[in-house]
């Protein structure tokens, strides 16, 4: 209920607006009224002053760096829980006690082999193909293979068909990437824990034997743990977009990843390590920050700047220090991208054009880099964060289908094109 209302003064009339207030986070004004009543829309290209929906699941203030997931903020969940922990945490709103989390475990583990007919399908694509191409694919294939999880008025549907995707997405991620190299796919071993079971897929092959180092895995969890929700970024916006028409859970889980994979969004983790290669030594690093500078040139540094975050991006700093574990670990703290990447980082905080604009290197900057060092090539980063999201968009896409005020989204326009004007036949042209 609105408490508080804002006055609108539109061609003589008065409107009042009521002001909806969260538990954090500005008052939102609520316009939902305002076109049957003043024959106004609000324009907001971009979404930069729009609230979507209403969500109990994520809270982000981006001006003091903070991500809370129900509640919990990232660091501590980071430090502390686990990737599984966590996805129940989304899901269902709470901690888990330790039954329900046993329970959780295994219904996630039970549902990790994908329908043996889909490994044709992953046979009809080039083996050149993107990774993320395709999961787009394999992924809305789902519905193809899984019928009897895909009515989303039935909510035990909804519950196996979030449950499959969470344990099905690395398999499938895991197997695309299999596919790009040539080598037989791996299937899953249930006796591992969610991020050992993806490194081993990943990287085990039949001819040999495959230890997952422990510090390898957890540094994996966490990765995971970090991507895993953002509240109502592109990406999860186009999951709710599609699911608002009822489209099932396997046709947006789809759509969430195609949005995904964007250069601007997901895609920056390639797009960074591709730059921080291409920038080759550390003597060219100005080269760059001049071009990041320069309007008439489109180029961005990858993996700095953010909509909602203007002072830090505290999933950033987690994994910064991830990433020092991880390179001392693995011993190759001196590798040259990982030297370009840190005097970037320490030229642009220092730079009057990126304080002044408050971009600091985001979440993207820092994974590539322990994905890298893991040796996962770049095309597989943003299937990483993909299979990660996608307890996100399925918990949010639940939240959604389970409000009763869900209606199909659909946005209006400001139009500019050509007034009415009368066909003229094609000869008298
Ligand atoms: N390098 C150079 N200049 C930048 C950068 C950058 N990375 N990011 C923003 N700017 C400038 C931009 O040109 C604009 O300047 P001006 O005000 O003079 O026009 C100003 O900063 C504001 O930027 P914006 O593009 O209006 O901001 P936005 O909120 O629309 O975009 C962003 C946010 C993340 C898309 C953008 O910062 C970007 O493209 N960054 C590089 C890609 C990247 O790292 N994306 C990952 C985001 S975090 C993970 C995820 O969400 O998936």
């Amino acid at each position: 209920m609105a408490d508080k209302t804002a006055k609108l003064h539109l061609n003589g009339q008065d409107y009042d607006l009521p002001l909806l207030s969260p538990t954090k986070g500005p008052d939102v004004l609520d316009i939902r009224k305002l076109y049957g009543q003043a024959d106004v829309f609000t324009y907001d290209p971009g979404f930069t002053s729009t609230a979507s929906c209403d969500s109990t699941i994520t809270f982000i203030d981006g001006d003091k760096g903070e991500l809370w997931y129900r509640g919990y903020p990232i660091e501590q969940l980071a430090a502390k829980s686990s990737y599984l922990e966590v996805c129940y945490l989304l899901l269902y709103g709470e901690l888990p006690s330790p039954t329900q989390m046993e329970d959780f475990r295994a219904r996630v583990t039970r549902h990790t082999m994908v329908h043996e007919q889909m490994h044709n399908f992953f046979r009809g694509f080039r083996r050149d193909a993107h990774p993320m191409a395709t999961m787009v694919g394999v992924v809305g294939a789902m519905s193809a293979f899984y019928h009897d999880s895909t009515d989303v008025n039935d909510e035990w549907q909804r519950e196996v068909a979030a449950i499959r995707l969470i344990a099905k997405l690395p398999t499938i991620a895991a197997m695309a990437y299999k596919y790009s190299i040539g080598q037989p796919f791996v299937y899953p071993s249930n006796d591992l824990d969610y991020a050992s079971n993806f490194l081993n897929m990943c990287f085990s092959v039949p001819a040999e034997k495959y230890e997952v180092n422990p510090a390898l895995a957890r540094a994996m969890d966490r990765i995971f743990t970090l991507h895993a929700d953002h509240e109502q970024n592109a990406s999860t916006s186009t999951v709710r977009l599609a699911g608002s028409s009822g489209a099932n859970p396997f046709a947006c889980i789809a759509a969430g990843i195609a949005c995904l994979w964007g250069p601007a969004h997901g895609g920056a983790n390639q797009a960074c390590l591709e730059m921080l290669r291409e920038i080759g030594t550390v003597d060219r690093i100005p080269e760059f920050i001049a071009r990041a500078k320069d309007k008439s040139d489109p180029f961005k540094l990858m993996g700095f700047g953010h909509r909602v975050y203007k002072n830090f991006d505290p999933r950033a700093t987690v994994m910064k220090e991830s990433a020092d574990e991880v390179l001392d670990l693995l011993g190759v703290g001196d590798n040259p991208t990982l030297q370009v990447a840190k005097e970037l980082e320490k030229i642009a905080l220092e730079d009057e054009y990126f304080i002044e604009k408050k971009l600091y290197p985001n979440v993207d900057f820092y994974s590539g880099i322990i994905l890298e060092a893991m040796g996962f090539p770049t095309a597989m980063f943003t299937p990483i964060f993909a299979l990660s999201r996608t307890v996100g968009w399925i918990a949010q896409w639940k939240e959604m289908i389970g409000d009763p005020q869900n209606k199909i989204g659909r946005p209006r326009q400001l139009y500019i094109g050509s007034d009415r004007r009368d066909y003229v036949d094609l000869k008298s042209r």
